[in-house]
């Protein structure tokens, strides 16, 4: 074995980083058997240097994170701040002085990933960033090394906690989505701005990640339809019941049927009970990946979380060290087939649709028509009277989105529909 330690520069040392920091400490006998040469934290950058950080020589902390990563002895640098900037200047500053990068910044690989994967090569570098999706679960690896031979059309999961908690809370207790982002808060799950989580912005980015792994072109953030789960309510989960349904927020990135084209979505979706997504619980995330050889692969674990996250950090640490000694690189980005990324109105599945409607003679031939026209072939309905109104839930077949969206767009001008209460996408039957 090596003597000479690997160099490690750390940016960022709160919940992630300070258990990479602790994983690198309390392994670090068995890291350097793995490797094959001991590594060394080297320094530690942070915005405030004062705060106490048990296990942390109080010697390697920083606030310049700049000259941390210009050192131009380091072997490898750890991204763990989050965010955009610094983040993105440090990383290719660190490409720039010839360290390899090892990162859990899912915002700013969906958004720049390719300029980043770019630098790399410019400095003959690695970037790895396992913890970007799905924290401990192994998802880009088994993609993007394991899966390499074979073709995958689809991937389909639960790749943010909060939301699976929140979402899992209001259809086990009946829960409001209020209280139940309260108590996901209070347990530490949710952040003070729950934006990024409940409003689909952190699954997308995830989404954006494992579609351009999975197909191998280039999925820009923008390029994933979102929709946050604020919208869902305890009726939602009432109507969800009925069908033996019950109510996730899920990435689904999809090869088209002809293979010409790719799409990616986040959205809360009606999923049925007996799909193993349905039984995911709490802060647990659980990603399916369908391929032509393989068939029906599902990752299953802990998508967030220090110790989990960290988990996955250390996996890419030991990879990228590996590399440096052997004078290899890991894997680029792989874009070459380029396919183009289809608008959600290209989008095919079933919908879940619920209206409040007048409740008198030849309502229902009149919603009946609208979707008929639109092309939307109705599989189920459903009526309930109230008070001479009544409740309507149309379950369709198979319909492309931008067809579903013509006829709710023409329902909602019928004087005989008082209200669209909820449209929901049916998935995973
Ligand atoms: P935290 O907010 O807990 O930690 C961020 C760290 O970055 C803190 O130590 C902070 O310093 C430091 N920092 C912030 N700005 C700067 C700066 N300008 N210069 C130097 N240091 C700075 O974030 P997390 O650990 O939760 O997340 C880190 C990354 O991991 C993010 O990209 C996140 O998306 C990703 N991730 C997180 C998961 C989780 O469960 N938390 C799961 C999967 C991925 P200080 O301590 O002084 O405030
Ligand atoms: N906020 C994210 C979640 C952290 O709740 O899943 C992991 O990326």
């Amino acid at each position: 074995m090596r003597t000479r330690p690997l160099k490690v520069a750390l940016l960022g040392c709160g919940v992630v980083g300070s258990e990479v920091a602790r994983i690198m400490t309390t392994h670090a006998d068995d890291l350097a058997a793995r490797i094959g040469a001991p590594v060394e934290l080297v320094g530690v950058a942070v915005r405030r240097p004062d705060k106490v950080r048990e296990g942390i020589d109080p010697d390697l902390v920083t606030t310049d994170a700049t000259a941390l990563v210009k050192r131009g002895d380091l072997d490898v640098v750890v991204e763990v701040i989050g965010g955009i900037e610094p983040a993105r200047a440090l990383i290719t500053t660190a490409f720039e002085h010839g360290a390899s990068v090892v990162s859990a910044n899912k915002a700013l690989i969906a958004q720049d990933g390719a300029a980043l994967h770019a630098a790399a090569d410019e400095h003959g570098r690695d970037l790895y960033y396992e913890a970007a999706v799905a924290g401990a679960i192994p998802l880009i690896r088994p993609l993007r090394e394991s899966l390499a031979g074979d073709k995958v059309n689809r991937v389909l999961g639960i790749v943010n906690g909060t939301t699976n908690f929140i979402l899992d809370k209001m259809d086990s207790t009946g829960a409001g989505y209020q209280e139940a982002l309260d108590e996901a808060t209070a347990l530490g799950y949710a952040e003070a701005d729950p934006t990024a989580d409940v409003e689909g912005f952190d699954a997308a980015a995830k989404a954006a990640i494992l579609a351009g792994i999975a197909f191998h072109t280039r999925v820009r953030l923008d390029d994933v339809h979102r929709e946050g789960m604020t919208e869902v309510t305890a009726a939602d989960f009432a109507s969800a019941k009925e069908m033996g349904c019950t109510i996730k927020l899920l990435a689904i990135c999809e090869r088209a049927a002809d293979g010409a084209s790719v799409t990616a979505r986040v959205h809360p979706a009606m999923i049925p009970l007996g799909h193993p997504l349905a039984g995911v619980r709490g802060a647990y995330n659980a990603v399916f990946v369908e391929s032509d050889a393989a068939g029906q692969l599902m990752f299953y674990g802990p998508g967030a979380g220090g110790a989990p996250t960290a988990s996955a950090v250390l996996g890419d640490i030991v990879a990228v060290c590996r590399n440096r000694l052997s004078g290899a690189r890991g894997p680029g980005e792989s874009a070459y087939a380029a396919l183009p990324v289809s608008p959600m109105g290209e989008v095919v599945t079933r919908y879940h649709i619920s209206l409040d409607v007048a409740d008198k003679p030849g309502v229902l031939a009149q919603v009946a028509t609208v979707f008929a026209e639109h092309g939307v072939s109705i599989d189920t309905v459903r009526q309930q009277g109230k008070d001479g109104e009544a409740s309507l839930v149309v379950i369709t077949h198979r319909a492309s989105d931008a067809a579903l969206g013509g006829t709710v767009e023409a329902l909602r001008k019928l004087d005989t529909v008082r209200g669209v209460a909820s449209i929901m996408r049916v998935e995973g039957e």
